[in-house]
């Protein structure tokens, strides 16, 4: 077997535009809605297509890599070169005719993920990374904001598909930072609102039991403009299982964490 292709940024990024165009043409119609895990984890036909179409192409274009996606599964052993794809983070918005949603698109070797695209097709937004190399949104260099004091940050959040059954379901941590910042937004697509924080749009980011292909690509982002990625008690993420991640500038994560330490006391 000859030597694997590798992919550059300029491939990822190109994908992601397809898939976003997909997306751009399927928002706004009335969709076919089917019920997930939960109540709340809704899948529509525009999510199936726009990842059919992004298998079919790393399939095509990088054969033998394996590809971790949201509707479908694991393709593949994971050991290796490996794609983690959402087509759609932020279905409900997109269901229910609110433009705020990316497909999200990422690239990891041996060391972890080396390249990383989230593409907001409504806005025409495509942030991008490469390991060691920098964050961009539509070619332009980004850093997370300077912002120093907790009581000046501007957060964003989201809440579990199993918020109406399980306690530990982010409420009580909204409720604690609501009255200690600026505000807490709720945009409804993971990726973006990392995003979001590397661009220094928002300070500081967290969020309960999200999965691989919704931080893999925003998390590299975010971490190559300066933001510290960590899960709630300060450790480093890992890509599997569920992930509950806090990311910010380095001042405000601290105060982020400390927060959520005193918050979480007795949850475990
Ligand atoms: C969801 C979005 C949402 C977050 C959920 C995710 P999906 O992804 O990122 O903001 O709160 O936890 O599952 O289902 O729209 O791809
Ligand atoms: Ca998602
Ligand atoms: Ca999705």
């Amino acid at each position: 077997m000859g030597a694997m292709k590798t992919p550059m940024l300029r491939d990822v990024e190109r994908l992601a535009r397809q898939a976003g165009v997909i997306l751009r043409m399927g928002f706004g119609r009335r969709h076919r809605i089917e019920h997930k895990s939960h109540w709340i984890d809704l899948v529509t036909e525009t999510d199936q297509e726009a990842e059919a179409f992004l298998l079919d192409q790393i399939r095509r274009l990088f054969p033998g890599h394996a590809i971790v996606a949201e509707e479908t599964g694991v393709h593949g052993d994971v050991t290796g070169s490996r794609w983690y794809v959402d087509p759609l983070d932020g279905t409900v918005n997109f269901a229910h005719g609110i433009p705020i949603f990316t497909v999200c698109l990422a690239f990891a070797d041996e060391e972890g993920v080396r390249l990383g695209v989230v593409y907001d097709p409504m806005q025409d937004e495509l942030f991008a990374a490469e390991r060691g190399k920098g964050a961009w949104l539509n070619g332009r260099p980004i850093r997370v904001s300077e912002t120093q004091k907790l009581a000046d940050s501007l957060l964003i959040t989201g809440f579990p598909y199993d918020a109406w059954t399980n306690p530990d379901n982010n409420l009580d941590h909204f409720a604690a930072f609501a009255v200690r910042t600026r505000g807490v937004r709720r945009l409804g697509s993971a990726a973006m609102d990392i995003c979001y924080v590397a661009a220094g749009r928002a300070d500081g980011f967290w969020e309960l039991r999200l999965n691989p292909w919704d931080v893999a690509a925003a998390s590299l982002i975010a971490q190559e403009a300066g933001a510290v990625v960590t899960d709630l008690s300060g450790a480093p993420i890992r890509l599997e299982g569920k992930i509950s991640v806090v990311v910010a500038n380095p001042a405000i994560h601290r105060q982020m964490l400390a927060v959520l330490q005193t918050h979480r006391r007795g949850q475990g």
